[in-house]
């Protein structure tokens, strides 16, 4: 089964308007022989400049999170009519930042995946992963599993295979550590068969995988080798055209 690579960057909380333009005009002078798919989802305020710098273009545009509820008295929140009025392709959800910081939890990821599937062609990237402590205590595919099964719940095969899934282990993240290529392939190879148990292997077969942790130009070719790993989520390394565009190159 083959698989399009998809390399995405999440900016997190950086840039301003102004120095997202910037990037977007460094990034387009980036030579790029990938066939990988590529987007940015970038704070709310740099949504409207991000997709227009980047119009024609091959590049996607996504949000890091999205509001279950149309409108309402939910002060901070961004809701799904007004992300889809500036035509986005992607929008994160899960990420464990907004799971460690924010109270999201899996009850929360399942709506904003019902809400994203149900109402628009918005493609959900979700996250998943575990701790350190998770990890030393070798419960990885417990915690994992356990996202999996309630962040589909009730989502129907049809709908379920248009979601990417980000495998994060959280102990990688913004640490400089970097899952091993074979930790991290066996990590998503047990999500492909989690997704497999769930609805189909035919679903699974066509399921994209990133995986998301100090992914670098050093390290992206070894991990994006891997049978299960179809692409990555980038933090750090996405703020730097240069670098981004390097992942996107370690892309076959
Ligand atoms: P870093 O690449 O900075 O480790 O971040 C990974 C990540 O959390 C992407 O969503």
């Amino acid at each position: 089964m083959s698989r399009t690579p998809f390399i995405a960057g999440n900016w997190k909380m950086n840039k301003t308007m102004a120095e997202a333009a910037e990037f977007a005009d460094a990034f387009k002078k980036q030579e790029i022989h990938s066939k990988a798919k590529m987007a940015f989802c970038v704070p709310f305020t740099d949504l409207a400049v991000v997709k227009k710098a980047f119009e024609g273009t091959e590049v996607g545009v996504g949000a890091q999170n999205v509001h279950f509820e149309d409108s309402g008295a939910f002060t901070g929140e961004v809701s799904l009519p007004m992300l889809k009025e500036i035509g986005l392709d992607y929008c994160i959800i899960g990420h464990s930042e907004r799971r460690q910081y924010f109270h999201e939890t899996d009850e929360s990821c399942n709506k904003k995946l019902k809400k994203l599937l149900n109402e628009s062609s918005i493609i959900p990237i979700l996250c998943v992963g575990e701790n350190l402590d998770e990890r030393e205590a070798g419960k990885e595919e417990e915690v994992v599993s356990s996202e999996i099964k309630a962040d589909f719940e009730g989502i129907p095969e049809e709908l379920a295979e248009k979601v990417v899934i980000a495998y994060e282990p959280i102990w990688a993240i913004g640490t400089g550590k970097t899952a091993g290529p074979e930790q991290a392939e066996k990590m998503c190879g047990f999500i492909r068969r989690t997704f497999a148990s769930l609805y189909s292997q035919e679903a699974a077969d066509k399921l994209i995988i990133q995986y998301g942790g100090s992914m670098k130009p050093e390290n992206a070719e070894a991990l994006l080798a891997e049978p299960d790993i179809d692409g990555g989520l980038i933090g750090g390394a996405s703020l730097i055209p240069e670098k981004f565009a390097a992942i996107l190159n370690a892309a076959k």
